[in-house]
């Protein structure tokens, strides 16, 4: 039986043989599948015969403007001062829930609700509640609901803690990076260390259910000496759960990032090491478990015990436990998750109040799945969530044989089991210690696509 990690198995050589550029797998297909030959139509079939299912909902709302540009961001961002662009955006963004919200059955109970950015905290104190006013005048929430938000604690105010919190929002997230001065100016993101724990002293004392905190890797100046006071720093602020996520460094597709100067970034063999030292230091000194996919969470924490009981799953949202929901999205960029398919909204402010003008669903991109992509899905994502997989599990829920249907794939299982990443059995496949590290390289073996994508420039695994 897998237990969620104290410590894991470092080896440097094996994991620099598989640091390749694999997708995340936040969906399955990944995102670099989706075509514009979706049309609204079929969406809007798509969204009656989820109606039917009556499947629980899952709301994403992106709020996509930030004040500055950190250098290292990745994210789908506007950087602005401009007061009058979110009062516009908002106005669109009230218009898409409405004509969305008219095709769901708003019976559905809301089982999880995120706010992302960008940085929701960019709206005011008015915006904010006229947002969550709209979502609530169509949306019924269960009353296990997880109502998430993303912060940044730059711009954070005791004020607007206390408010989101009153409203009904239970967890919240917030960026910290590094605590080192050096490595803040670098990335243009200066957060003096008394402001995160001040930032965390109001989240406690408002009494939300779970506070995340994000840390970077991989960012320019990092030593692993320096690394290890952010840990231990981070340690001290006592989040119930940490995301440590590679830099993923792409300035062919961020141009922000064109800002840091590659020469300051640290080479493959010292990320390792912080790496190392921050699986060990999390788990021994901290006590966390290590979740998967960079994610660390208190042993108490729900996620830790669901992938102990092997119930974990992934989204959109990231890890969760709530049971299968169907995912609706709203704003630009954002992406949206039914059974049978995904779909993007626009990605361009322009385009997105122009499809809303013209009465229009504001999608642009998506993908329908056929049934080998449902049930290489729920391979891919009990792999990433579970780091364990019961052959008769999909068996019986897919009613093939799994040794004749993936015969390919054991094949290529077996040089991973060679090289120590996984052992698979006649009736499971279970990820090994060393093998969570490189969880990535063990499910794009179930990925049909990822051959025709060999060439696309994904950041790297580790
Ligand atoms: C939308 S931001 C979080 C909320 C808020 N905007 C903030 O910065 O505090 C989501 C997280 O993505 C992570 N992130 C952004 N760009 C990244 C990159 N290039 N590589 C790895 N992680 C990245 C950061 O840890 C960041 O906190
Ligand atoms: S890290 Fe957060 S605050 Fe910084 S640019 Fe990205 S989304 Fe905005």
């Amino acid at each position: 039986m897998v237990f969620a990690a104290r410590s894991l198995n470092f080896d440097f050589d094996l994991i620099q043989k598989y640091d390749n550029p694999v997708p995340r797998y936040t969906s399955y297909p990944p995102a670099t599948q989706f075509s514009n030959d979706l049309s609204e139509t079929e969406y809007r079939w798509a969204i009656a015969e989820s109606n039917e299912r009556q499947t629980p909902l899952s709301l994403y709302f992106h709020i996509p403007f930030c004040q500055t540009a950190c250098y290292f961001c990745g994210c789908n961002v506007i950087v602005t001062n401009n007061k009058n662009m979110p009062e516009t955006y908002l106005e669109y963004l009230h218009r898409d829930i409405d004509r969305k919200a008219s095709l769901i059955d708003c019976d559905r109970p809301v089982l999880q609700l995120h706010w992302g950015g960008g940085t929701p905290n960019y709206l005011n104190l008015h915006q904010t509640e006229k947002l969550w006013e709209k979502i609530n005048q169509h949306f019924k929430f269960d009353s296990s609901a997880e109502i998430s938000i993303e912060v940044n604690p730059r711009f954070l105010t005791k004020e607007y803690i206390f408010f989101i919190k009153s409203l009904g929002f239970n967890r919240i997230s917030f960026g910290i990076q590094d605590f080192n001065e050096e490595v803040q100016h670098a990335v243009n993101r200066v957060q003096p260390e008394a402001m995160l724990f001040q930032a965390m002293e109001w989240i406690k004392v408002a009494g939300f259910e779970s506070v995340n905190v994000d840390l970077i890797y991989g960012l320019p100046y990092q030593t692993l000496h320096s690394f290890q006071k952010t840990i231990d720093k981070t340690i001290e602020l006592d989040p119930d759960r940490i995301a440590v996520f590679n830099f993923a460094y792409v300035p062919w597709m961020k141009p922000v990032q064109k800002n840091i100067n590659a020469s300051t970034l640290p080479n493959t063999h010292d990320k390792l090491e912080i790496l190392q030292m921050t699986v060990d230091r999390l788990s021994n000194r901290g006590g966390y478990l290590f979740i998967g996919m960079d994610h660390f969470a208190k042993p108490e924490d729900e996620l830790s015990i669901a992938q102990h009981d092997r119930t974990l799953k992934r989204n959109f949202q990231g890890y969760t436990t709530k049971p299968d929901t169907e995912l609706f999205s709203f704003g630009v960029t954002s992406i949206g998750m039914l059974q049978d398919m995904y779909v993007q909204n626009h990605r361009g402010l322009k385009d997105y109040y122009q499809a809303i003008d013209r009465g229009v669903l504001p999608i642009s991109l998506g993908v329908k799945l056929h049934r080998d992509d449902i049930i290489r899905r729920d391979i891919i994502m009990q792999i990433m969530s579970n780091f364990m997989l019961e052959k008769s599990e999909i068996e019986a829920k897919y009613h093939l044989n799994f040794d004749g249907y993936f015969a390919p794939e054991l094949a290529v299982l077996k040089l991973l089991e060679t090289d120590g990443l996984v052992r698979v059995t006649p009736d499971w496949i279970e990820v090994t210690s060393i093998g969570r590290l490189l969880v990535r390289n063990i499910a794009v073996v179930f990925d049909t696509y990822a051959a025709s994508r060999c060439n696309e420039k994904l950041s790297k695994a580790i």
